[in-house]
């Protein structure tokens, strides 16, 4: 049974969610992520939302067919009023447990737009979208924020527009959008949004391992979790959590449950007429998360970047991986370049 996603959120038990990763958490990726035992509740990718958009088919498709057995909300993203009140209109016609704002993408294309994280810049117009969406959307509404644009000094500001909307959750992302992903989580922001919100709060960034994650929810006293890159990495996380938490001991994979997991993503990433030189691409993309965290010298990621065929993929995972030693999956400082792109800093 679905449990839907309001329950979770007046309920007591910390909240495990799935962060939006756009390219990344599609039907087939919560299809294997659930094979883990996944999250309580799962964020699709956003819904592009302009004055003539239609709804993406491949996100509705991954909401209507939802192999998981547990909510799913539709994030959406834009700035134009009229269009995300029709789109998040038309939305409620499939079963989606909840309606998310996205205050948070750093893409420029998308910050040029007044959308996204750029929409940070102007808190008069956030709150004249949250209105308007408050009114058209009957299922819960959340909204995803970073703590600011290029500072946090007007986080205060955004916590009272947020208070205003009967919001049913807000997940903050405790980095300012120029800060994009790779400097510290500022997750004393999160413990404020916790005292000055109404509604439940997740905490979300570098969330890697069950000890983090119990180390977070107290600094900040959050109602659970949000996460996304730990998750692509380790699809245990989840379990982890929940096994630390209930005072069980606490699964950790060797190199050969590794391997099955990127066997698994290596079919979750293809498609009947996807090209072998495509496929390698789109799963090379999760792979950048993965080699971070199986050796610290950074010769597997490396050596994974430059492979062409999926025989060599292959080869070259079960050199690294096809092993009986426990991998705790956390991110090692593999040494990176300053245009690494690690940690979606292509898109959102
Ligand atoms: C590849 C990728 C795609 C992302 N796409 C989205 C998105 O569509 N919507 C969104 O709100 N955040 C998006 N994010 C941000 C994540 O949801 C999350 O806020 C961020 O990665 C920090 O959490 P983490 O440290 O647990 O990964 C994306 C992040 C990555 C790495």
């Amino acid at each position: 049974m679905i449990t839907a996603f309001a329950d979770w959120l007046q309920g007591s038990a910390p909240i495990l969610a799935l962060a939006p990763m756009q390219d990344v958490t599609d039907l087939e990726f919560w299809r294997l992520i659930h094979r883990y035992g996944g999250p309580d509740v799962y964020f699709t990718e956003y819904f592009r939302v302009h004055g003539t958009s239609t709804l993406e088919s491949w996100i509705l498709e991954s909401i209507v067919e939802n192999p998981t057995g547990r909510p799913v909300v539709a994030q959406v993203i834009g700035g134009d009023l009229d269009a995300m009140v029709r789109s998040v209109r038309q939305l409620q016609e499939y079963p989606v447990a909840g309606i998310d704002l996205n205050l948070g993408c750093p893409a420029p294309v998308v910050c040029r737009k007044s959308a996204g994280g750029g929409l940070l810049r102007d808190p008069g117009r956030i709150d004249v979208l949250l209105a308007a969406l408050r009114e058209a959307v009957a299922v819960p509404l959340s909204v995803k924020t970073r703590i600011g644009y290029d500072s946090a000094a007007d986080f205060d500001r955004l916590l009272g527009v947020l208070a205003r909307h009967r919001l049913d959750c807000v997940t903050v992302h405790a980095r300012t959008v120029v800060e994009r992903y790779r400097s510290e989580v500022r997750y004393e922001f999160v413990k404020r949004a916790v005292g000055a919100l109404p509604c439940p709060v997740l905490v979300n960034g570098n969330v890697f391992s069950a000890a983090r994650a119990e180390a977070v929810l107290e600094a900040t006293g959050a109602r659970g979790w949000m996460i996304g890159r730990g998750a692509i990495r380790n699809p245990w996380i989840f379990e982890q959590i929940r096994c630390r938490r209930a005072g069980r001991a606490v699964p950790v994979p060797d190199g050969r449950a590794v391997l099955e997991y990127v066997e698994g993503l290596l079919a979750a990433t293809s498609a009947p007429a996807l090209r072998e030189a495509s496929h390698i691409q789109r799963v090379k993309k999760h792979m950048n998360y993965i080699a971070l965290g199986v050796e610290p010298t950074g010769r597997f990621l490396h050596a994974i970047r430059r492979v062409t065929t999926i025989a060599e993929f292959l080869r070259l995972c079960r050199e690294h991986l096809d092993h009986d030693r426990p991998l705790l999956l956390e991110p090692f400082a593999v040494p990176l370049g300053p245009r690494d792109i690690l940690a979606g800093e292509a898109g959102c």
